[in-house]
């Protein structure tokens, strides 16, 4: 899982949850991964199926025998870190309010260990109801978060207080319930990730275990905190999500000249991808046949893209990687200077419980002006933490260019 947070939107059934596909795209957008699980009548307003393509993830239906597991309201109720129900009709409200649990979303909420947002979207006369007033209190008293609904004209052509909130909005209040910062917004960041592959005949080729995670999660980390994300990638052992932008390239030319098209326009270039350093000097046109004795292949070296940007950059802040097996202070000291870059993450590739294709890692953060150790972490905290040495490095630039003002 890629997505720093992850929150259970709960559909039920009002004409509101057509707009559900489209909070559900913009919550991932916004890097939250995210699970539907809805009741019987919102099926009569959005199909699972649509659902299920934009979230990219099983939909969970109203009855247990859709599911694999019998125990799914219980295995599944730790896994969330928030749970917005959008719309909530009056009659999910009620059964809250009940403690009624008659289907699989309603029995979820009743197990379920993180908050849970109530996104109220009906009619403006059911809305102000005594009944569902009452049950919203019964849910405010027990903790629930509840939404108001905005003032205006209702699907059925009533005005008043009962419309589902601007989808943006409710982005915002489950990014700020989640406490996820927007501190990239307005930021171009270009990530690379993955192996290149450099042939040598037309089946076979050179190249590495890299499988693309640390990068994948770089990109949707920076995403989630708002910048606009390009990943240029090589073969990946992992999906890319339909949400991330991305570039798929084989060679570590091709990455050169996607990254060199990008560079100009960015704010910052973050290279996780293992790229070959040298390429076979001839690709044989037909597959080489076997021969007795030795064969000897020559290698041609590639341009290095890091050191290039680092060369070329004006205004963006250039960070890489660097796979080592030993001294990862001196070696990563070397690489900042020669690439000319303004953070190194240095990872030992000689352990197999992280670095290539774990979903761990370690790293040695080095910059001119300090070195600083993570510890083993998730590539997807580690993700974070990048990104937080890529602000501070930003905010130095900025109080740099002012003389110590900012
Ligand atoms: O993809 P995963 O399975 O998640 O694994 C992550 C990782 C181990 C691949 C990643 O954390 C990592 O270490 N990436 C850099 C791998 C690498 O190529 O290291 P290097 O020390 O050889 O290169 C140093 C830097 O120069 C890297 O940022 C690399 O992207 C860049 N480089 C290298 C060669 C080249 N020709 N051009 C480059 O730009």
């Amino acid at each position: 899982m890629n997505s720093v947070k992850n929150v259970l939107l709960g559909v039920t059934g009002g004409i509101a949850a057509y707009r559900a596909p489209e909070l559900v795209r913009l919550l991932r957008k916004s890097g939250i991964g995210v699970r539907v699980a809805m009741t019987k009548n919102a099926e009569l307003f959005v199909t699972p199926m649509t659902l299920e393509t934009v979230s990219e993830r099983k939909v969970w239906r109203a009855g247990w025998q859709e599911q694999e597991n019998p125990l799914i309201h219980l295995t599944e109720s730790n896994d969330y870190d928030l749970a917005l129900i959008a719309p909530a009709t009056a009659n999910f409200i009620g059964k809250l309010a009940g403690g009624i649990a008659d289907d699989l979303l309603s029995t979820l909420v009743l197990a379920l260990a993180c908050p849970v947002y109530v996104a109220p979207a009906m009619n403006p006369r059911m809305y102000s109801n005594r009944a569902v007033v009452d049950n919203l209190d019964i849910l405010k008293k027990r903790g629930f978060i509840v939404i108001p609904p905005e003032d205006g004209e209702t699907a059925c052509g009533e005005v008043g207080e009962g419309r589902l909130p601007q989808l943006p909005k409710l982005v915002e209040i489950v990014r700020h319930g989640l406490g996820l910062k927007s501190d990239l917004e307005g930021v171009k960041i270009v990530v690379t990730a993955g192996r290149t592959e450099e042939p040598l005949d037309p089946v076979r080729y050179l190249s590495n275990r890299s499988s693309g995670k640390m990068g994948l999660a770089i990109a949707a980390a920076a995403q989630g905190r708002g910048a606009e994300v390009i990943l240029i990638h090589g073969i990946m052992s992992k999906r890319i999500p339909e949400n991330i932008k991305s570039m798929p390239v084989r060679t570590a030319r091709e990455m050169y000249s996607a990254v060199s098209n990008a560079f100009a326009g960015c704010d910052a270039l973050v290279m996780t991808a293992a790229v070959a350093d040298y390429r076979p000097a001839e690709i044989a046109p037909n597959k080489i046949k076997k021969k007795e004795g030795r064969r000897t292949i020559e290698l041609t070296e590639n341009p290095d893209i890091l050191a290039s940007m680092g060369q070329k950059k004006t205004k963006q802040i250039v960070i890489g990687f660097a796979a080592e097996t030993e001294n990862a202070v001196n070696n990563g000291r070397k690489k900042l200077l020669e690439k000319n870059a303004d953070l190194i993450c240095v990872n030992d590739v000689s352990r197999l419980n992280i670095g290539f294709d774990s979903d761990f890692n370690e790293l040695t953060f080095v910059t001119k002006q300090s070195v600083r150790q993570s510890g083993k972490l998730a590539k997807r905290i580690l993700a974070e933490k990048v990104l937080d040495i890529f602000v501070e490095l930003t905010s130095e630039v900025k109080r740099t260019a002012t003389g110590g003002n900012e």
